[in-house]
């Protein structure tokens, strides 16, 4: 089979990395891939949402699937435009991906059908969405309705900020048309955790839950970032709550999806937080999550095309998934001044002696010129060790870490500290789904 990847990031080279494993896998093109993912697929220089030139590319290198890492691609209809030209692809369509392209009609369709969310009001002017505020409780949470390349949510406690973000979006035009309706939303709550699953709109299999870290700084201080590590299993995920979330959101929201007319294939995130009263729904991604898949793909040991194929041919009944049981720890390593300014196109050494670890180097922001890895974005590569305890797999990672040099190199040193701790306290739960 011939395989096009889309995308650039550590999520991608943790997919190409799987795929690559793949028997049935004969040829890997990634478009436009980095660094890493370069040492193992033919890396094309077109961009994720150059609908055009990647369908042109399927059609004449004969691709059999077209995987799509990140969310814009499928937002603008890559997916409807490889199926119209005759392209196998995996990732939900256009209509599919506004579960993660509008806030507002994810919300609403939870609404619809039930689906345990925090409450919201929805506004497209100004002065309505001023007086809905002043009767909100906070910490208050604005969100822009479109993407905005993580930058359209906004969490305080402060009335003034709050009503500047609301400002910024609708009156300023900060997101431009994403920014166009904001959701002013409740806010949640407690413990944050990812359940990713595939779908092929009519089956739901669930993969392993992960845990990933937003803020740039050890303690969950500082400014939010696109994630800075993450393990998979998560031992406070208990098995009635994780059932729960399986059949109080992750199937609900799929059959909710069939009954508006959409056919929905693909992964189907749900960043969830465990509040008091339960399991709610935070946000939907129509895609793997980053950097969570660096933490799931290193557990799964079934073939990852024989899924991703069943869920494109709506075949994924009767499917199985075979998952390690062992944890597996990411540290992202960043670049100086990250998730603010940023330098790039420093030399990256070590990179040969922390893979002799036997961890796995997902690279993200990198690239190859001359021989030599040079960074060449805010986050520049992710470790990943598995172990047979948490200890041992965090142990790994920041050993192997530890051999990996660049200028301004920062990373987080408190990843997975949870996890050991509720290890040692024997709170290990969810054994049987690993
Ligand atoms: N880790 C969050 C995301 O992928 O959106």
């Amino acid at each position: 089979m011939r395989v096009l990847l889309i995308g650039s990031g550590g999520r991608e080279h943790a997919l190409a990395w799987k795929i690559a494993a793949s028997l049935k896998v004969s040829r890997l093109f990634c478009a436009p891939g980095n660094g890493g993912i370069d040492a193992i697929a033919e890396c094309v220089s077109l961009g994720a949402t150059d609908v055009k030139a990647i369908v042109s590319f399927a059609k004449e290198r004969k691709i059999d699937l077209v995987i799509v890492g990140p969310e814009a691609p499928l937002v603008e209809g890559l997916v409807d435009a490889l199926e119209a030209a005759g392209i196998q692809a995996f990732g939900p369509r256009k209509e599919g991906a506004l579960l993660e392209g509008s806030k507002s009609f994810a919300k609403s369709l939870m609404e619809k059908y039930g689906i345990p969310t925090g409450k919201a009001g929805i506004f497209t002017v100004y002065g309505k969405a001023l007086d809905y505020l002043a009767g909100a409780e906070p910490p208050y949470v604005i969100k822009a309705d479109g993407l905005a390349a993580g930058k359209g949510v906004v969490v305080t406690a402060d009335l003034e900020e709050a009503e500047k973000a609301i400002r910024s979006a609708l009156v300023d035009g900060a997101f431009a048309e994403a920014g166009e309706r904001v959701l002013i939303e409740e806010y949640l709550d407690g413990p944050e955790l990812s359940l990713l699953a595939f779908t092929d709109g009519k089956t739901v299999i669930p993969m392993v839950p992960a845990q990933d870290y937003k803020r740039v700084y050890d303690g969950d201080m500082g400014p939010n970032t696109g994630g800075m590590g993450s393990y998979s299993p998560v031992p406070i995920l208990t098995e009635p709550v994780y059932e729960q979330i399986v059949s109080e959101v992750l199937v609900p929201i799929v059959a909710a999806l069939a009954t508006e007319g959409i056919d929905y294939r693909g992964v189907l995130y749900a960043g969830l937080v465990l509040t008091k009263s339960g399991p709610k729904v935070m946000e939907f991604n129509a895609r793997f999550g980053d950097p969570e898949t660096q933490a799931i793909l290193p557990r799964l040991k079934s073939d990852l095309i024989d899924v991703m194929l069943a869920v494109a041919e709506g075949r994924l009944a009767g499917q199985k998934l075979d998952w390690s049981s062992q944890p597996c720890v990411t540290v992202v390593l960043a670049s100086g001044g990250y998730p603010g300014k940023h330098k790039t196109g420093f030399e990256i050494s070590g990179l040969e002696e922390a893979e002799e670890t036997g961890t796995a180097i997902f690279h993200a922001g990198t690239s190859r010129a001359n021989g030599k890895i040079l960074t060449s974005g805010g986050r520049v590569l992710n470790v990943s060790a598995l172990g047979t305890t948490f200890e041992e797999a965090r142990n790994k990672a920041y050993e192997a870490l530890a051999r990996i040099k660049f200028d301004g190199m920062h990373y987080r040193k408190d990843i997975a500290i949870r996890a050991v701790e509720q290890e040692a306290s024997g709170k290990l739960r969810l054994e049987t789904r690993n």
